[in-house]
């Protein structure tokens, strides 16, 4: 039986020196464990798998093969951000695959957030599968599964999981930070030499977008989203809310509203401003931005964003609401 207890003696790790323990450690097993086989890791750019990728490509180099599976649902910059960090820089063996249409074709007219959902993973496996297909000799499959994973639900945590894959696509696992709480797996990627925007990234729905697209999704509306979240994080950065507020985004409903601009009527998608502190999800409270700046972001997504005529703040706590939308 494979051993999901964290052992008692794993000390907490706090310092560069105690996380390049850890990662000389872990190239040792992983090494052991694999030898010269290779790997398959699905790359979302997230910390966790993030972290998995850095710390394999260290431990085997070229053996590692990274998926980056471009759905369409991805933030502003993102794609790209993976291709840089993990090609250019680290000179990972990466697999781009832009999936956008596949994605967007799927989910076109679809408006029930759970159905979104499973249209989401669903398609992530095939598009995984496929590629897996396409490699020639992999025998492992490395995930990004962390301690509060195991502890929660056995292991099997939504975009951690690519579990869904048919029986003879069933690699032995390969799982480095299976003992590591988050914080943890923070400090080791900053160790490992990847960018704070990658490492100290507020979480971020597998689903991505998707969920803060409301109802059915269509590329104008997604558009909108993705260029005001991007305006919403560029300013939380300039004004020291980076880091302070827990996570932040913007949604949009599927309705219209009528305004005006330039003296003409416009009939456009309002943006939902959303910003919260939580200890763990579970409840939520509103982060008090400052009114000026509030305003500041109204402007220019008003201005800069095609489509949109007005911008709102959520003002209500989890509970009464959920953190997203859908
Ligand atoms: P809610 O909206 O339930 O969100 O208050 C709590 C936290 O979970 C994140 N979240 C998700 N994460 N897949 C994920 O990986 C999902 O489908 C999903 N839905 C919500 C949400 O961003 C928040 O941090």
């Amino acid at each position: 039986m494979e051993n999901n207890k964290r052992p008692d003696s794993m000390e907490r790790i706090t310092t560069e020196a105690l996380a390049k323990a850890f990662i000389d450690e872990q190239i040792a097993l992983v090494k052991k464990q694999v030898g010269n086989k290779k790997v398959l890791l699905a790359l979302s750019g997230g910390v966790d798998s993030s972290v998995v990728a850095a710390l394999l490509i260290k431990a085997i180099g070229k053996n590692l093969v990274c998926v980056h599976v471009n759905h369409g649902l991805l933030r502003k910059g993102e794609p790209e951000q993976v291709v840089e960090v993990f090609r250019n820089r680290m000179n990972a063996n990466l697999v781009y695959v832009d999936a956008v249409d596949r994605f967007l074709d799927k989910l076109a007219g679809v408006a029930e957030p759970e159905k979104k959902r499973k249209i989401i993973g669903a398609e992530f496996i095939r598009v995984f599968e496929e590629e897996a297909r396409k490699q020639e000799g992999i025998e492992f499959l490395a995930q990004g599964t962390i301690y509060p994973d195991i502890l929660e639900s056995d292991g099997v945590k939504a975009h951690h999981n690519v579990g869904g894959l048919p029986e003879d696509l069933k690699f032995e696992l390969v799982e480095p930070l299976k003992f590591l709480y988050k914080d943890e797996v923070r400090v080791v990627g900053k160790a490992l030499g990847l960018p704070d925007g990658m490492v100290f990234r507020q979480p971020f729905p597998g689903p991505g977008l998707g969920v803060r697209c409301l109802g059915a999704i269509t590329r104008e509306r997604l558009e909108i989203v993705r260029e005001s979240d991007a305006i919403l994080r560029e300013e939380f950065a300039k004004n020291g809310l980076e880091g302070k507020v827990w996570q932040y985004f913007t949604a949009v409903p599927d309705f219209r509203s009528v305004g005006v601009k330039d003296g003409k009527r416009t009939f456009a998608y309002p943006v939902i401003l959303r910003a919260v502190n939580t200890q763990d999800a579970m409840t939520a409270t509103v982060e008090n931005v400052p009114f000026e700046l509030l305003q500041h972001i109204t402007n220019r997504i008003t201005s800069e964003v095609d489509g949109v005529n007005r911008v709102l703040y959520d003002l209500t706590p989890k509970p009464s609401g959920t953190i997203e939308w859908e």
